[in-house]
């Protein structure tokens, strides 16, 4: 019995020493411990057939194996901890900690919440239209006979329906019109579409925003008052506006807006910047008005378009306008 005891001890703490992990521990503890059918429990058992001068010796042989095996449990569960202990990722805290990341306005958004705010400042409210129209309001009733060149296949994409996606934001002007009476004082952000080469000033999806005046006695003093104003409020009170003659279906007169910036440069020295077209405009054309049910002989109204990329491009100095439409995030993040 007491052989027996010192050779299950010695069986026992060689595999307690062998555990690779906790489970494995377990299943000793349960082989040799198990109340029921552990072997060190079975040896206890056998005490009761024992003669009574031989069984306190066997008894305390017993005890000592049974509290043997239990330690050497103990010490290798604790050097098992240990061990995974040390196996995982130590943590650094001199680190600095990851940086959160943020979104921030796109540059073409921006400008485009920054017009808005300075007309909104000037009376005017919001308007929108869909993106799909059909052709009675992207080009007829915007006096532009189906036969112009605008309507072109070659420049407006339309769809299997027949139904176009809306070359410019002028239809805006009509939905307005014939939804509500004068007076009219509206602006129209939105994207639109046509059937462009993709290159540095051109891409088939942009951004345009409309605005229509339409008044008992709107003029074209109102017009050209109001966009300066617009130009000094957005490009600072240095910068010029010039008016240009052109031609529209749906004005008359038609006018271009140039501006030319003023740079105030960090030597205190000012530097004039050339020209740059920002946007169409003119007197809407009397059979407009008439077309949306207006009286021309009573009203008259104004309107232009404008091009927020074209925009951002002169405020942030980016020559390809396809930057701010390819939502590379190093280039967007710049204006975070
Ligand atoms: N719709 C014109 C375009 O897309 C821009 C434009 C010109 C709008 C003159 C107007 C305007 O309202 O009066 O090229």
């Amino acid at each position: 019995m007491i052989d027996e005891a010192s050779r299950l001890e010695a069986d026992a703490l060689a595999v307690i020493a062998q555990a690779g992990d906790h489970a494995e521990l377990e299943r000793i503890r349960t082989l040799y411990l198990g109340r029921r059918d552990g072997l060190v429990s079975g040896l206890l058992r056998g005490l009761g057939r024992m003669s009574p001068e031989d069984r306190p010796a066997a008894g305390a042989a017993a005890n000592a194996l049974k509290v043997a095996v239990a330690e050497a449990l103990e010490g290798r569960r604790a050097e098992l901890e240990a061990t995974t202990a040390l196996a995982r990722p130590a943590v650094d805290l001199t680190l600095p900690p990851r940086r959160r990341w943020r979104g921030s306005v796109h540059p073409v958004s921006r400008a485009i919440a920054d017009i808005w705010a300075i007309f909104r400042s000037l009376g005017f409210t919001r308007a929108r239209g869909p993106e799909v129209d059909t052709e009675w309001y992207n080009f007829v009733a915007l006096n532009t006979p189906l036969d112009h060149p605008a309507t072109d296949e070659q420049d407006t994409l339309y769809l299997a329906s027949g139904m176009l996606l809306r070359s410019h934001t002028s239809p805006v002007q009509i939905r307005t019109m014939e939804e509500y009476a004068p007076p009219i004082r509206i602006i129209a952000p939105g994207m639109v579409y046509r059937r462009d080469t993709y290159d540095a000033t051109h891409t088939p999806a942009f951004a345009q925003i409309e605005g229509l005046v339409v008044d008992e006695l709107a003029t074209f003093v109102d017009l050209k008052a109001t966009l300066a104003e617009f130009v000094r409020r957005f490009w600072g009170p240095a910068a010029q506006v010039r008016f240009r003659p052109s031609f529209f279906p749906f004005t008359e007169p038609s006018a271009e807006v140039d501006v030319k910036r003023v740079i105030e440069r960090s030597d205190g020295r000012r530097e004039e910047k050339g020209w740059i077209e920002i946007m169409g405009a003119g007197m809407v054309d009397p059979a407009v008005l008439e077309n949306v049910g207006y009286d021309p002989e009573r009203y008259t109204g104004w309107a232009f378009g404008m091009g927020p990329a074209r925009v951002a491009m002169l405020r942030h100095g980016v020559a390809d306008i396809r930057a701010f439409y390819e939502n590379d995030m190093r280039f967007l993040a710049q204006f975070a």
